[in-house]
């Protein structure tokens, strides 16, 4: 801690910051097992960690969050862990709507909607609404989201375009592949952040992070503080990024 403090004193001033954040927010379970508690204890938790660290972020002049909340995946999960998950995602964006209300953070949701209820899809399309036009911290929260599927939203979307005679497969390259996926017009995220010390992508942002940085840390989700994403910047800063050059 004191470590993480002293380095924060020396340098967060001085460091190049990521302008493009994105979090896996894992360990969740694990934090819930250690203690003898039920895996829903740990989301509980998480979600607080997700709150604490999204105003660190925002307040240190991050510009845009992207953080992992429940993927394509994640309903393979019994149902009362998803219905747990599915209400603390509730909880906040009713609490986004009416308590950050002279906030500064854009709200975006990223990932498939089409599955949600419609009191649900009000919700996340009223914070979007509401958000829009605030200058602070763009904070993506993936839901529903798995990188395979948004690649294969985005190819159909390009797929039914050229159907359509408004594109040629002259037109396709990086760029539109860029510009058809959830996150078109932001920038790549530049470090990618893993707690709970596992090595995997878990199909978060995959086309997006083809030269992220990656910085996977030994800390379960729900300890995750402060001085960990300190510790994690400074980490990213000493990174020498050569995007396939040299
Ligand atoms: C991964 O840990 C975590 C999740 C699948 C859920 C993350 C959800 C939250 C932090 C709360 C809800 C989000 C918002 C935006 C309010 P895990 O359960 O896989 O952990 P384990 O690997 O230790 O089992």
């Amino acid at each position: 801690m004191a470590l993480f403090n002293r380095q924060k004193e020396i340098s967060l001033k001085d460091i190049e910051l990521p302008e493009h954040i994105g979090i896996i927010m894992d360990g969740n379970g694990r934090w819930a097992k250690k203690r003898g508690l039920p895996r829903t204890a740990g989301h509980t938790a998480g979600a607080q960690t997700f709150r604490r660290i999204a105003r660190y972020c925002s307040d240190i002049g991050i510009k845009y969050l992207t953080v992992y909340a429940f993927s394509t995946e994640n309903w393979k999960r019994p149902k009362e862990e998803v219905d747990a998950i599915m209400k603390l995602f509730k909880e906040y964006m009713l609490e986004a709507i009416s308590d950050f209300q002279d906030d500064s953070i854009v709200v975006k949701f990223i990932g498939d909607r089409s599955v949600f209820s419609d009191d649900m899809l009000q919700l996340i399309e009223k914070n979007e609404n509401d958000s829009k036009d605030r200058d602070g911290m763009v904070l993506n929260i993936a839901m529903n989201y798995g990188g395979r599927d948004e690649i294969v939203h985005a190819v159909k979307k390009i797929a039914q375009n050229v159907k359509d005679d408004k594109l040629s497969v002259s037109d396709i390259n990086a760029q539109l592949i860029s510009e058809n996926i959830y996150t078109a017009s932001q920038p790549d995220p530049d470090l990618i952040i893993r707690p709970s010390g596992e090595y995997r992508t878990s199909n978060f942002l995959l086309w997006q992070s083809a030269y992220s940085e990656y910085c996977i840390m030994d800390v379960l989700w729900p300890d995750f503080k402060s001085e960990h994403l300190d510790k994690a910047l400074i980490e990213y800063a000493k990174r020498n990024r050569r995007f396939g050059g040299i």
